[in-house]
């Protein structure tokens, strides 16, 4: 369904002070009431993270740290999601050294049901499709080990990638200005997280289906994933390690184990370019032979 539909039809959106009606003094007592009327039933969606630094003078919100504000309504939700990276995993405003201390919903709130649903930002189908399906089934979705919906997180960018085909071939854009570039070929030596990040953006794109990041030429940053913004470059190449499975999910790898998945990147691509050079040697042989 589409927002507009969530919004008008399928939910009581009691408290969005961006776009309620109620602002101030009024918008604070509609979340009170929320609150209160609710008690135990709501489910609580926070977008961006909550700064700790300087007693939470960073985001004051009626007078109050946002952090107060927030746990009133935590502590008396069902459950809670976070939307984007920001929520989910701190995202560029924890970049270090994270200033403002700002800190993501699950290190607030470790203990609450929750579910994260990252991105930069989150796509906007899937968050009404997380929304629809509680809605529908009265229970949460099925989440990963780090607390996502596998059915939106479950494969990796790489896996489901309009440009995988060139990828599995050896062929790849070398610089932004080539020949390959323009071809479509596969951005992995751009520097392209697709192998090591989880997200459904090949899938349900973005602006109405129309394309995602690599579909329209740059190499994925891994905005789904934890620490996206301070792994150096996003233009450089994922490095080897040691050889792994490349086609295992986000549980059998592991958060720290990215840098796992990128040597076996590496690896697959090295082989599909040894693959390439042996064809073509064996091209121009025959080639010889009948001449
Ligand atoms: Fe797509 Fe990037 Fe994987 Fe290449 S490395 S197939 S561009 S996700
Ligand atoms: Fe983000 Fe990479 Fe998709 S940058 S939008 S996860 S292609």
């Amino acid at each position: 369904p589409l927002a507009a539909d969530i919004i008008l039809s399928m939910i009581a959106l009691d408290y969005q002070d961006t776009i309620m009606a109620a602002a101030g003094d009024q918008a604070n007592a509609a979340y009170e009431q929320a609150i209160e009327k609710y008690k135990g039933q709501y489910i609580l969606a926070l977008e961006g993270n909550v700064p700790l630094n300087a007693q939470g003078m960073y985001c004051i919100d009626g007078g109050k740290p946002f952090y107060e504000k927030l746990k009133q309504g935590v502590e008396h939700a069902k459950a809670v999601v976070a939307w984007g990276t920001c929520a989910s995993w701190g995202c560029v405003q924890a970049a270090s050294p994270n200033p403002t201390g700002a800190t993501p919903l699950h290190k607030l709130f470790p203990n609450k049901p929750q579910i994260k649903v990252p991105g930069c930002p989150a796509i906007p189908e899937v968050m009404s499709s997380i929304l629809t399906y509680i809605i529908t089934y009265d229970r949460l979705p099925t989440l990963d080990s780090q607390g996502r919906p596998e059915m939106f997180y479950g494969k990796r960018v790489h896996d489901q990638c309009v440009r995988r085909a060139h990828f599995d071939a050896g062929q790849f854009v070398e610089s932004w200005d080539d020949a390959a570039a323009s071809l479509g070929y596969c951005l992995y030596k751009m520097g392209c997280k697709g192998p090591t990040t989880y997200n459904a953006c090949p899938v349900t794109r973005w602006n109405n289906g129309v394309s995602y990041p690599i579909q329209s030429g740059h190499g994925c940053i891994g905005c789904s994933e934890d620490g996206f913004w301070d792994k150096g470059s996003f233009y450089d190449r994922l490095t080897d390690i040691h050889a792994f499975g490349i086609e295992a999910n986000a549980d059998e790898i592991g958060g720290t184990a990215a840098g796992v998945v990128g040597a076996a990147v590496a690896a697959h691509a090295a082989i599909s370019v040894a693959k390439r050079a042996r064809d073509k040697a064996v091209e121009n042989k025959a080639a010889s032979t009948n001449r």
